[in-house]
């Protein structure tokens, strides 16, 4: 623990000797133009290789200091679990933050390092290989039983069918996996794609989740913190659960 905490001081600090230039920021989803996943940049490139996992894995050690070295994140969500995640979801986000298309100034400094598109394909490759950690950060507020069966309600009629039954996403469309992602984390993620503050947002989900309440933000993130994909998790410490 120490050591990892040695690490992100760190990291944190040389984020902010490299920090260098701003990000640039490119018009998203208030602009009229916008397109989603628009199919241009380094990321279609990215796409073109077979990532390699054991160069990904040489890759993967400076953004090991923020996500952890099994790609768990934080459980106070400040961080996003990665592990587990598809290549084609990693490289869109890699790349969107990379041409400012999302906002990321904590990261932007180590995610501009990445020298080239094989590199973004081959840590993604190992990025996916890792299992989804059971612990993570869930809903720990007032009446859970009921937040998770309102969220459940919801999520099974209006986002299902996008990120699938058990947060399994969709890898050829680029639907994240949702499955073992912090709760905090997630509460954050759909307020901006709600508020129009994560510009690379797919505009079918916006339309979905505009109308919904803070109230209802809680309930559908403390569902989401609830999923588990059978064959990608973990296994539990010693054999027993
Ligand atoms: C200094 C800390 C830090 C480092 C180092 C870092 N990240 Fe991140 N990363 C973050 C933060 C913070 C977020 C979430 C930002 C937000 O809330 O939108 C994030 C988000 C992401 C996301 C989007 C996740 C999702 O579910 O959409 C990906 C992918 C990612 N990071 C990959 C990487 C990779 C690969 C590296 C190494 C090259 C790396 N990060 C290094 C802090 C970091
Ligand atoms: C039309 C398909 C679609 C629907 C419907 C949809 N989503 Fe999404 N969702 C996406 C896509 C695509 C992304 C990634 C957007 C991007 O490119 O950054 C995403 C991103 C997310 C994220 C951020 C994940 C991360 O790792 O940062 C969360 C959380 C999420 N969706 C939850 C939901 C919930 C809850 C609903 C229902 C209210 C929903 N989505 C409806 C397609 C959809």
């Amino acid at each position: 623990m120490k050591h990892i905490a040695l690490v992100l001081s760190l990291a944190l600090s040389s984020a902010l000797v490299l920090a260098g230039p701003p990000a640039p920021k490119k018009e998203g989803i208030e602009s009229k133009e916008y397109k989603w996943n628009a199919q241009e940049g380094e990321k279609i490139e990215a796409l073109k290789f077979k990532g390699n996992t054991k160069e990904g894995r040489d890759g993967y050690e400076v953004c090991g200091a923020c996500h952890l070295p099994n790609g768990a994140g934080r459980p106070d969500g400040t961080f996003p679990q990665l592990a587990g995640q598809h290549t084609t979801v990693l490289i869109k986000q890699m790349a969107d933050i990379r041409a400012g298309l999302r906002d990321n100034p904590t990261m932007y400094p180590f995610a501009k390092e990445l020298t080239d598109a094989q590199e973004l394909a081959n840590v993604s490759a190992y990025i996916q290989s890792l299992c989804i950690p059971l612990d993570h950060g869930k809903y720990e507020g007032a009446n859970a039983a009921k937040q998770v069966a309102d969220g459940k309600a919801l999520y099974e009629k209006q986002c299902q069918e996008c990120h699938g039954k058990n947060g399994e996403g969709n890898k050829d469309k680029f639907y994240p996996v949702i499955a073992g992602q912090h709760y905090k984390y997630l509460l954050r993620q759909m307020t901006e794609i709600r508020d129009g503050k994560r510009r690379n947002a797919n505009p079918d989900m916006v339309k979905v989740i505009k109308p919904y309440t803070n109230e209802q933000l809680v309930a559908i993130s403390a569902y989401q913190s609830s999923l588990a994909m059978p064959g990608s998790m973990c296994k539990p410490k010693g054999g027993k659960k």
